[in-house]
């Protein structure tokens, strides 16, 4: 087994706002091997920056430990520090200076020589397209201009441990996609990345791993096709009459569903629903038998199930609604 890049036990934050607890992160165990590339999911304040902020020396735990790329996060911060890169929520960039500057400053600051920070700047500018605005103020560029300024910075010296929080929140989809990219690539080239964010398409497209947060502790941790796997795709079959759907439902092989199938109606009219494991060819032979029973299918849907739908069968409500609840809620740090 190897050594993890990221070990926490029983990690915790608790927050003491106007008298009342804040149990941001509670006991949370998590392991990430080096190479890794893992998503932290979760609705608004489910506790996935002030982990991050743990885990990058930002915040110190309530109770608990983390070792970060061989260091207590607590007793080491400027070890910790000097192997890991982390593009926070907000914008961190200084405003008065050009971009350009700040990434050589930034470069330097972390003991890159000028030649190998100019050099490193260019491909950072270069794929994420920054090439027409880096030379301008800080202060000038639009949100997600300055948003991709951030992330080469915290990727400038090229980190072991790659930390972004939501690194493409306020990215057009062709930034995002450049983002992406460049995220993959850096992955490939043997970064290890944690990042979060409410993208569930993007974690799906890029993460190997995929970790879900709610009310500051891990509900789910797993690779996303098991956790799409365990739910089972959803086949919808149509019928002109809840009768025949009825009888369908006596007809099908429910061996491998995943759900028992349910007689209900759909866009107005009967249909039979059920979940398997192996939809599509269930799906396939389930009209096959029915049509030689005598029972005529008007309607086929396959549908695959996405995280959005794991979030929804794990905590009982989506995670794009319950992202949208407490959405823009900051207060501020009253105790430690
Ligand atoms: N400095 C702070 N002082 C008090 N409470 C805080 C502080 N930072 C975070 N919290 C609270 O801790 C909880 C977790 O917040 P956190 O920012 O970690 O959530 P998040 O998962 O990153 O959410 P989002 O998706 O909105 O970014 C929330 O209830 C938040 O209000
Ligand atoms: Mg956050």
């Amino acid at each position: 087994m190897t050594t993890p890049i990221i070990e926490t036990q029983s990690l915790t934050k608790t927050f003491r706002v106007k008298k009342k607890t804040v149990e941001a992160v509670r006991s949370l165990d998590l392991r990430v091997e080096p190479g890794e590339l893992v998503a932290f999911l979760g609705p608004n304040g489910a506790g996935k920056s002030t982990t991050l902020r743990m885990l990058t020396t930002l915040l110190p735990p309530t109770s608990g430990t983390a070792r970060v790329a061989g260091y207590d996060v607590g007793r080491h911060q400027a070890e910790v520090r000097r192997h890991i890169g982390y593009v926070g929520q907000g914008n961190g960039a200084g405003h008065l200076q050009r971009g350009r500057d700040e990434l050589l400053n930034q470069g330097r600051a972390y003991g890159m020589t000028a030649a190998d920070t100019r050099a490193r700047a260019d491909v950072l500018i270069d794929g994420l397209d920054l090439g027409g605005v880096v030379d301008r103020t800080v202060s000038t560029l639009s949100g997600g201009q300055r948003r991709r300024l951030d992330i080469t910075l915290g990727m400038i010296h090229a980190p072991e441990l790659l930390f972004l929080d939501e690194p493409s929140t306020g990215l057009d989809p062709q930034n995002r996609a450049h983002l992406q990219e460049q995220i993959v690539g850096l992955h490939r080239a043997g970064t290890t990345i944690v990042l979060t964010t409410h993208y569930l398409d993007e974690a799906d497209a890029m993460a190997q791993r995929v970790v879900v947060v709610d009310h500051g502790a891990i509900i789910a941790d797993d690779t996303s096709e098991h956790l799409k796997g365990g739910l089972g795709v959803r086949v919808t079959l149509g019928f002109a009459t809840a009768a025949d759907a009825e009888a369908a439902r006596g007809q099908v092989d429910a061996a491998g569903s995943t759900e028992a199938p349910v007689v209900t109606v759909q866009d107005g009219a009967p249909a039979l629903v059920v979940r398997h494991r192996d939809g599509t060819t269930w799906a396939a032979d389930a009209v096959r038998r029915l049509e030689a029973a005598g029972l005529v299918v008007t309607g086929l849907e396959v549908v695959r199930p996405t995280l959005d739908d794991v979030f929804l069968s794990l905590t009982g409500r989506s995670l794009r609604e319950a992202g949208a609840t407490d959405a823009g809620a900051t207060t501020e740090e009253v105790a430690a």
